[in-house]
């Protein structure tokens, strides 16, 4: 498990990719796992949480957040500029098992649900990976996804991309070895009920407010199967059935 460390880290950029998404790279020289988070912060005192973040992507000495402004903490980020810097606790949390998946993939993303999963298609060497993405009403980040992949599915709530209706009708787990996913929990909940049904294992990344982030203040405390358990320490990724089943 990498070191969690807190202090600054400088913004080497903040790209707005259009409606409220930005990409944030920072300088980072730790190791990372995909499906892990940083708690952020770019502000003193208010709003009093930092916020928790996933990580989209990392190289050597780089770490990149995708996050859409939902709010003053994310509304404070996207204001942040080249040569700012911005406090990080992390990484926390357990990620995705990507180095135990084989043979053919889904990854399956709802909005800004897509964040943690370039980091775990990176991962995926050797596999052969379904992305299948939801989105309001227009894509973003996919041509980072295009050289891991091997089909990209795209559906919209207003159809203006790819097929008009919900990613859970592109992804049937029958065509698959492994499920990975993030993104609204219906949405979540909709397709590991068909994992389990299908006998597919599959992976899920929850979201919640977090208040400490590290498995302190028992905020983000989750009933699942294995007991209560805190999404932030013992998530955000759990397997599908000890959520839903
Ligand atoms: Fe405090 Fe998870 S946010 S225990």
């Amino acid at each position: 498990m990498p070191v969690k460390r807190c202090g600054p880290a400088a913004v080497l950029e903040n790209k707005p990719l259009g409606d409220g998404i930005f990409r944030m790279t920072v300088r980072w020289t730790e190791p990372v796992q995909a499906g892990q988070f940083f708690m952020v912060r770019g502000w003193d005192r208010f709003p009093l949480l930092s916020r928790p973040i996933s990580v989209h992507d990392a190289a050597e000495e780089t770490l990149v957040f995708l996050y859409e402004v939902r709010g003053e903490g994310t509304q404070l980020l996207s204001e942040k500029r080249k040569g700012d810097s911005v406090e990080l606790t992390g990484p926390v949390g357990t990620g995705f098992p990507v180095e135990k998946l084989k043979g053919k993939i889904a990854v399956v993303s709802g909005g800004i649900g897509i964040a943690p999963l370039l980091l775990a298609v990176k991962g995926l060497s050797g596999c052969e990976v379904t992305l299948c993405c939801g989105f309001r009403d227009k894509s973003y980040a996919l041509d980072d996804f295009r050289p891991y992949v091997r089909e990209i599915r795209v559906a919209t709530d207003s159809g203006r991309e790819g097929k008009k209706g919900f990613v859970t009708e592109l992804t049937d787990p029958a065509e698959f070895d492994a499920v990975i996913t993030c993104g609204p929990e219906p949405m979540m909940e909709k397709l590991a009920r068909a994992c389990i049904e299908k006998g597919v294992p599959c992976y899920v990344s929850m979201e919640r407010h977090m208040a400490c982030g590290i498995g302190a203040c028992l905020g983000c405390t989750h009933h699942t199967a294995q007991g209560a358990k805190c999404i932030c320490k013992d998530g955000p990724v759990f397997k599908g059935e000890d959520i839903y089943a």
